[in-house]
């Protein structure tokens, strides 16, 4: 089912973490999608799986780590440096004063230690400016990542044009490169790395503008881009809207004249207009029928063909992302505790968060699902952290666990590894 062609990664998030407050509603979560891919992200409810979206299209600052798009770092968090300045210079106070205490009860070790002490702080000073250095080039990156980007696109362009110009004989060849190429320099300054990611979102009544055309919707995108050409506009939005299985005479009318398949076929365009490299679709069918799940799911994969798309795919239940995923992330409480492929999570599920996630996946064979047995997860039952802590390992090539030393030696042994 794979459509990825090479190991090129698309979209690489690093440690991320947002935090509301004391809520750590993403704690540290690591993954990278490949371009082509189409990565399931699952977990219950309230685990982060929105907030790990909306993180992605920048719509946070976040708090901590790194997110990374066509190898430009387009999201930074500065907690993690901001932090590690206040523990180192609380650790060097701590030195300095057990030094200073050692020398006032030994004299003879007053020289020496004052020695220690200037080296510690000219090291606290360094380690500060080091940090320091780390958050403004977050802030900058955060800041200027589409900037970056627009003048890459532009250096690519002037590379184009600058090649078909020299081999251009007239005059009149010249000129119309001129005209040809004026267009493009445009479209490539006005180029926005972001919104090469675009979202769908779980409930296509509440994420479309009641009072909105489906055109005005659709099309709502290349308007702020700065497009003003009506006719264009028009004849992008009937080719959009064809693309998703709608007809152009929808354009003039609005959501609440769409049944919930149909407003989620507007939710998609709207996203899919913008020539996005990747979606993000937020549990884009959990709020429709199960009789048209299916059509929106046939419809994304349709999309992901024509359009080359890598899709970011947010579930709350395996089911739905099994046939449609190539790999799979599972979430529970901020954390990444399993990642594998799609086949090799339903083959081997590990950690127990999982199991219990499978378990509760109704079977077709009703007397199968009569003895189906649930499995609950109970965290503080099945782990115990207290000494050794969890980190994300990687138990068999390419399937990675949440675990400590402890499991890491049981899970391997369970597979013979
Ligand atoms: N803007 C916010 N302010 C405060 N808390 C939030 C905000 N958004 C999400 N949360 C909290 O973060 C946690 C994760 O939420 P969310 O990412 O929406 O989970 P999911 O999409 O997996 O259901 C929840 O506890 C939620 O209440
Ligand atoms: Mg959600």
């Amino acid at each position: 089912m794979s459509r990825i062609n090479n190991d090129e990664v698309l979209l690489k998030v690093e440690n991320l973490c947002q935090y509301f407050g004391p809520t750590k509603a993403v704690d540290n979560v690591s993954f990278d999608i490949k371009k082509g891919e189409v990565f399931g992200l699952v977990g219950e409810s309230g685990c982060g799986k929105t907030t790990t979206g909306r993180s992605i299209i920048r719509l946070y600052n976040i708090t901590s780590g790194n997110i990374y798009f066509k190898g430009e770092r387009i999201c930074a968090g500065t907690f993690s440096y901001k932090t590690a300045i206040k523990e180192a210079k609380s650790n060097t106070k701590k030195d300095i004063k057990a030094l200073k205490e050692e020398s006032k009860n030994n004299p003879s070790k007053k020289k020496e230690n004052n020695a220690v002490i200037e080296k510690k702080k000219r090291d606290l000073d360094a380690f500060i400016t080091e940090q320091k250095n780390k958050i403004k080039s977050a802030i900058f990156d955060h800041k200027y990542s589409d900037s970056r980007y627009s003048q890459k696109c532009v250096a690519k362009v002037a590379g184009e044009y600058n090649k078909e110009f020299t081999d251009a004989k007239t005059e009149a060849e010249r000129k119309a490169l001129s005209l040809k190429y004026a267009k493009k320099f445009k479209i490539a300054k006005n180029t926005r790395l972001i919104t090469k990611i675009q979202m769908i979102f779980q409930d296509p009544i509440a994420s479309l503008n009641p009072r909105m055309t489906v055109r005005e919707i659709i099309s709502e995108g290349l308007v702020i881009n700065g497009i003003k050409d009506r006719e264009y506009i028009d004849e992008k939005v009937y080719e959009i809207l064809e693309l998703v299985g709608l007809v152009r005479e929808h354009a003039g009318r609005y959501p609440h004249e769409f049944s919930g398949g149909q407003r989620q076929r507007i939710g998609i365009a709207r996203s899919v207009i913008m020539r996005p490299e990747m979606i993000i679709a937020d549990e884009p069918i959990s709020a429709l029928d199960v009789s048209i799940q299916a059509q929106v799911i046939n419809l994304l994969n349709e999309l992901r063909d024509q359009l080359g798309l890598t899709i970011l795919f947010i579930a709350h239940d395996l089911s739905v992302v099994k046939y449609f995923s190539d790999r799979i992330g599972v979430m529970y409480f901020g954390k990444m505790v399993e990642l594998a492929s799609s086949e090799e999570l339903f083959l081997h599920p590990i950690h127990p968060y999982t199991r219990s996630l499978l378990s509760a996946i109704p079977l077709p064979d009703p007397h199968s699902e009569k003895t189906r047995e649930r499995i609950i997860y109970e965290p503080l039952i099945s782990h115990d952290y207290s000494v050794n802590k969890p980190t994300m390992r990687e138990i068999c090539p390419e399937h990675f666990i949440y675990c400590n030393d402890e499991e890491e030696a049981r899970y391997k042994e369970e597979f013979g590894l």
